[in-house]
C-alpha cells in the first residue's frame, strides 16, 4: 500500500531519546523502502541549532542506530533534507503560531507527542489556539499516558476536547512487532491451535520482557515512572490481551479493540494483602552485565540515592472468564537482567499418563514459544523418539522464523506503526477504554505499594531478578522459562 497525500509530521520531543533511537531511523527506513510520501518532518525542541548543527546531530545521534546494511549515503542525505528543527517551549503560544509557516498546508498532518504526558494538555491547547488542528489531523500519544488512573483520565479528557477519538493514536510499539501480528494469524488462521487455546489444554502462560540494559541516559524520566508504568501497564498487558482475547469477528480496529477490552475487564483485581502475594517488585544492585561490572540503580547518574523506584516487576494474573478459568498468566519485566529477550510461552498440560520408560509425563508437556526479540520466531516444542535402540523420548523444536525462511528484513515496530498512522489505520493503537481499563487494574497495586510503603526487593545485575519472583512460581510448582 502507498500513501498518496503529502504529510507533515511534527515531532514533539524531537531531539529526545525515542526520536533519535527509534522514530527517525524508522522514518528513514520507510523512505528507503519508498513508502514515505513527500512531506516534512519537523522536530520540536527547546534546543536551538542551525541547519549545520542539525545535520551533525542527525549524523552523530541517529545514523548509528541504522544498520550498515541499510545505510545508503545518498538516500540518507535526501532524507536529512526533509528534517527541520523548530525551537520553542511547549507553553509558548507564539511558538505554535510560528510553526504554521513550516507546515506544507496539506491535509495529512500528524502531531507526534514523544514527551512526558504532563505536556500533552498544554501541547494540544497550543495547537488548538494556533489553529493547527483540522478534522484530518492526527495526534500520536506515547506511553505511559498518565501516572495513575486519575491523571490518565484528566489527560485523555483534555486531548479529547481538541481531537476526536478517531484522530487519536495511542501507541504501544510492542503491538507493531512482527511476531505479535503473527500470533494473531497463528491463532485465528489455524484451527489446530484455536481448539487447544483454553483451560482444558493449557496449564499456564508466561510473558516475559527482560532487558540487559540498565536505565541508561533516561534517569530523569525513569526514576519517576518505574517498570510498572513503563512496561507492565502497557507492553505486558497488551501482549496478554493479544494472547488471551476471543477471536474478533472482523480484522477491524474496533472489533479487535473490543476483544482486548474484554480481557482487561476480566482481569481479577489484585487488592490489599493479595498485592504482595501476587506481585513482586525489585530494584537492581551492582553486578556484572554482559561481562562488565555495572553499578546499582541508585548509583546510576541522575538517580536519587534513596530511590524506591522499581526496575523489575513480576505478577501472577488471572483472567476470570470461561476460556481461562484456573489458568495463571505469569508476567514479568525488568532491567539489568541476565539477557535481553521477549517471549510469550504457552505451556500445555502434561499428558495424562506416560507409557515411555524413564520419562516422566511432566517433561513431555508441549510448549509453544512466541519469541519477539532479540530474534523473532515461533517454535513448537514436541517430543520425538531418540534415534537408535529402545524407545527413548526427547524434546524437539518445530521452528518458524520469518527472517530465516524468507531471507527478508523484518521491519522494526515503529516503521509499521508510523506507516499505519500516516495511512490512517488505527488497528494497532489503543482505544480510550483500553487504556482506562489497564490503569484501572494497575492503580490499586500502585496505591497499595505507596500505602504499605513497600520497598522493591534488591537483585543483582545480570541475574534473573529478585528471589521473590522465583518463589512466585515455585509456590505453584513451576519455574520461569529462563533461556531458549
Ligand atoms: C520502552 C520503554 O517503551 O520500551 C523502555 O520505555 C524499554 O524502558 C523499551 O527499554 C524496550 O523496547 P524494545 O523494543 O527494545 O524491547
Amino acid at each position: 500500500m502507498q500513501i498518496s497525500s503529502p504529510f507533515d509530521l511534527v515531532l514533539f520531543g524531537g531531539l529526545g531519546d525515542l526520536a533519535r533511537r527509534k522514530l527517525l531511523p524508522a522514518l528513514y527506513m520507510l523512505d528507503l523502502d519508498q513508502r514515505l510520501p513527500a512531506g516534512h518532518i519537523v522536530l520540536v525542541s527547546r534546543q536551538q541549532m542551525d541547519a549545520d548543527a542539525l545535520a551533525q546531530w542527525l549524523r552523530q545521534q541517529v545514523q548509528p542506530h541504522l544498520s550498515s546494511t541499510v545505510f545508503e549515503a545518498e538516500r540518507w542525505q535526501a532524507f536529512c533534507q526533509r528534517v527541520h528543527l523548530h525551537t520553542m517551549d511547549a507553553a509558548d503560544l507564539d511558538g505554535y503560531r510560528a510553526m504554521a509557516a513550516e507546515l506544507s498546508g496539506g491535509n495529512n498532518r500528524v502531531f507526534y507527542l514523544a514527551t512526558g504526558s504532563d505536556l500533552f494538555t498544554p501541547i494540544c491547547e497550543g495547537l488548538h489556539q494556533a489553529d493547527l488542528i483540522d478534522p484530518d489531523s492526527k495526534v500520536v500519544l506515547e506511553k505511559p499516558i498518565g501516572h495513575d488512573l486519575a491523571s490518565a483520565q484528566q489527560i485523555n479528557q483534555a486531548v479529547e476536547s481538541y481531537f476526536e477519538e478517531s484522530q487519536i493514536y495511542r501507541i504501544d510499539h510492542y503491538l507493531g512487532k512482527e511476531t505479535v501480528q503473527n500470533l494473531m494469524v497463528l491463532r485465528f488462521a489455524n484451527s489446530l491451535f484455536e481448539h487447544q487455546w483454553n483451560h482444558k489444554y493449557i496449564d499456564h502462560i508466561q510473558i516475559s520482557i527482560t532487558e540487559s540494559l540498565g536505565v541508561e541516559s533516561r534517569a530523569g524520566f525513569y526514576d519517576h515512572v518505574g517498570a510498572t508504568r513503563d512496561m507492565f501497564q502497557n507492553h505486558l498487558l497488551q501482549l496478554l490481551c493479544i494472547t488471551a482475547m476471543e477471536p474478533p469477528a472482523r480484522l477491524e480496529p474496533d472489533a479487535i479493540r473490543d476483544e482486548k477490552v474484554k480481557v482487561l475487564r476480566a482481569l481479577r483485581p489484585v487488592l490489599g494483602s493479595s498485592i504482595s502475594e501476587h506481585v513482586v517488585r525489585g530494584q537492581y544492585d551492582a553486578g556484572v552485565s554482559e561481562g562488565k561490572p555495572v553499578p546499582g540503580y541508585r548509583e546510576e547518574p541522575g538517580i536519587d540515592a534513596k530511590s524506591h523506584t522499581e526496575t523489575f516487576v513480576a505478577a501472577k494474573v488471572h483472567i476470570d472468564n470461561w476460556r481461562w478459568a484456573g489458568v495463571p498468566f505469569y508476567l514479568r519485566t525488568g532491567k539489568r537482567l541476565a539477557e535481553r529477550a521477549c517471549e510469550i510461552v504457552v505451556h500445555f498440560k502434561e499428558i495424562p499418563h506416560s507409557i515411555f520408560p524413564l520419562q516422566h509425563k511432566n517433561t513431555m508437556a508441549n510448549k509453544l514459544v512466541f519469541r519477539l526479540q532479540p530474534d523473532e520466531g515461533i517454535r513448537l516444542m514436541l517430543c520425538e523418539k531418540k534415534v537408535g535402540p529402545g524407545m527413548n523420548v526427547r524434546p524437539m523444536n518445530l521452528s518458524l522464523n520469518p527472517a530465516n525462511l524468507k531471507q527478508t528484513r523484518v521491519p522494526e515496530a515503529y516503521e509499521r506503526l508510523l506507516f499505519d498512522v500516516l495511512s490512517g489505520n488505527a488497528t494497532l493503537f489503543l482505544r480510550h477504554d483500553e487504556l482506562m481499563e489497564a490503569w484501572h487494574w494497575i492503580d490499586p497495586i500502585l496505591r497499595g505499594w505507596d500505602e504499605l510503603e513497600q520497598r522493591p526487593e534488591p537483585y543483582t545485575s545480570g541475574s534473573w531478578g529478585p528471589a521473590a519472583a522465583t518463589l512466585l512460581l515455585a509456590k505453584d510448582g513451576r519455574l520461569w522459562d529462563e533461556s531458549s
